[in-house]
């Protein structure tokens, strides 16, 4: 049994602590691959030390709609991407671009400062033949609007911690995206996830736990990591109808396909 843990960010403070014990406890419980994603400069750079020092570990360089200032205080956007450029080239497991998007949950966004550094991620993967984590909350439509415009079918990636409904997740599965499921799926009030969890083929399917944030019940609220994703599996399992093994293996190969991992580079660990 491998459980390939898709989105976390395992450089955040909220590690510091114990961060080395708990990365080198995951062998022990199945968790054979992670992808640490990149959410601001600082984060970016804190993934490529990550995966330097673990070998099961898979980086994701980006900038989060959110933390765009990163990208604009360089006065200079081609210098700017030449930096995420240069991390992604750097080390062959790095797998996506990510995480890019739009953000419109608080009140001071900045719409066009984010659709203008989603567009340049977008570009960026492209140029780098690589898939796109995509962070999309309460900007459904434009998300869907700039990624059709920019033909991100072509690109592929994941729809990282899926909140939205069944009909619009119809519109990312049709344009060949994977759909990222977290601890959200084992909340009381996740109606429209496990509506849309029930809608997706299991081979669309990715998990993730975006550590440290969202830990599954019964520990929301706490800080999360990919120790907990059993029980997200476990509710993905009761949904389809499969055994909580299948849920796993198809999930793996699904992470496989998505950040185009080779099983040969797999880890043997
Ligand atoms: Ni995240």
């Amino acid at each position: 049994m491998k459980i390939f843990e898709t989105h976390a960010h395992y450089d955040d403070e909220a590690f510091d602590k114990d961060r080395e014990e708990l990365i080198n406890s995951f062998c022990d419980n199945n968790i054979y691959a992670v992808t640490n994603i990149g959410a601001d400069l600082a984060g970016c750079r804190a993934t490529m030390e990550l995966i330097k020092k673990y070998d099961f570990f898979y980086g994701a360089i980006g900038i989060h709609p959110s933390d765009v200032e990163d990208l604009e205080s360089f006065k200079d956007d081609e210098k700017a991407l030449s930096i995420l450029r240069d991390m992604a080239l750097s080390h062959e497991r790095v797998v996506a671009i990510g995480e890019i998007g739009l953000d419109y949950h608080y009140d001071d966004t900045d719409k066009i400062l984010q659709e203008k550094w989603f567009v340049k991620q977008l570009d960026l993967a492209r140029e780098l033949n690589l898939p796109v984590v995509i962070h999309s909350r309460d900007a459904a439509m434009d998300t869907i609007d700039i990624m059709k415009r920019e033909k991100s079918e072509d690109i592929g990636g994941v729809i990282h911690c899926y909140s939205y409904s069944k009909e619009i997740a119809k519109i990312f599965l049709d344009m060949g995206f994977y759909i990222g499921v977290g601890g959200v799926l084992t909340f009381k009030n996740s109606k429209k996830l496990k509506e849309t969890v029930a809608y997706a083929p299991l081979e669309r399917i990715v998990l993730e736990t975006d550590s440290p944030y969202l830990a599954p019940e019964p520990y929301r609220g706490k800080r999360n990591s990919s120790l907990n994703i059993p029980y997200v599996a476990e509710e993905l399992a009761n949904i389809k109808g499969v055994s909580v093994e299948e849920v796993y293996e198809v999930t793996w190969n699904n992470a496989l396909k998505l950040y185009n991992i080779s099983d040969d580079c797999e880890t043997s660990k």
